[in-house]
């Protein structure tokens, strides 16, 4: 392969070292950070996830609270998990893994969550901070992506990034945080007619859709830094990506692997952003 492979694994695991020692100065003024990580249901891969961020937590010093509900759990009693962790000042940051149970709604719990605890960054007010260009805690992805191209050296300012995919959990808040580096940005999604008319003109392809190596080399600009979000799993149980690994790697100036790039760093943000709500609960004293 002729890219340089953006290690997510290393990535991430500098980062939680440069955030234990943030850590280890908090606990020695007394407040020792804590994430509630709360998991409603059995879904399989959200119970990985959620094992992952209680690992990071681990690493990095922080007080990490497993908090499993039932699937059955009516939306009211989420709510009330909710309001007493909001309420609880040993909790700095909390975090619902999605999705939710259908029966449950979950834009209503997510934006019950204090805004200065909200380690995802979904809060309307954090959101709206992003939007005018005064982020707070940022969606842990696309801060995570961000991260990844920053620490590999990849120019950004005066470059066209495009992103693939226009949720809230990745694609728009990676839009906005591209902007804020000064790219300019494209923002393509399933109704984008033409999308490889925009993919070859990305100095940076941020890949956000969740379909398996949709995103070929014939797709992509020789050079481009391409970042794959996408975590799919194929028919035989292997986890690839939205981007074809192997063809694009010979095509690209750098790209992230799958496992083992993105993952790792959005992992490492959420505990990133509960040490800064850590830190900003202290400063507010
Ligand atoms: N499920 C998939 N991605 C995410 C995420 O970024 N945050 C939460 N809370 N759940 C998720």
């Amino acid at each position: 392969m002729s890219a340089k492979l953006i290690d997510g694994a290393a990535l991430a695991k500098q980062l939680l070292a440069e955030l234990g020692e943030r850590v280890a100065a908090l606990r020695a003024r007394g407040c020792q950070p804590g994430l509630a990580v709360v998991l409603v249901g059995d879904n399989p891969a959200s119970a990985v996830y959620v094992r992952s961020k209680q690992r990071a937590c681990e690493a990095a010093g922080l007080n990490g609270r497993d908090i499993r509900l039932p699937a059955t759990l009516a939306q009211d009693e989420l709510v009330a998990v909710i309001d007493r962790l909001n309420a609880d000042a040993a909790v700095h940051g909390i975090l619902v893994q999605l999705p939710l149970p259908p029966h449950i709604d979950a834009a209503r719990v997510l934006q019950r969550i204090a805004f200065a605890k909200d380690v995802d960054g979904f809060n309307w007010r954090n959101l709206g901070a992003l939007v005018d260009g005064h982020p707070t805690l940022v969606p842990c992805t696309p801060a995570g992506s961000m991260l990844l191209l920053e620490r590999s050296g990849v120019p950004i300012a005066g470059k066209h990034a495009v992103v693939l995919g226009r949720s809230t959990i990745v694609g728009k808040p990676a839009a906005l945080l591209l902007i804020e580096r000064h790219a300019t940005v494209t923002l393509c999604h399933s109704r984008t007619p033409d999308l490889t008319v925009h993919t070859r003109a990305a100095d940076i392809l941020i890949c956000a859709v969740g379909r398996p190596r949709m995103v070929t080399a014939d797709m992509v600009k020789p050079g481009a830094a391409v970042i794959d979000v996408g975590i799919n799993r194929l028919p035989d149980g292997k986890l690839c990506g939205d981007v074809d690994f192997e063809a694009v790697a010979e095509k690209a100036g750098w790209i992230t692997p799958v496992p083992g790039g993105v993952g790792p760093m959005t992992v490492a943000m959420v505990v990133s952003n509960a040490v800064a709500a850590a830190e900003k609960s202290l400063a507010a004293l």
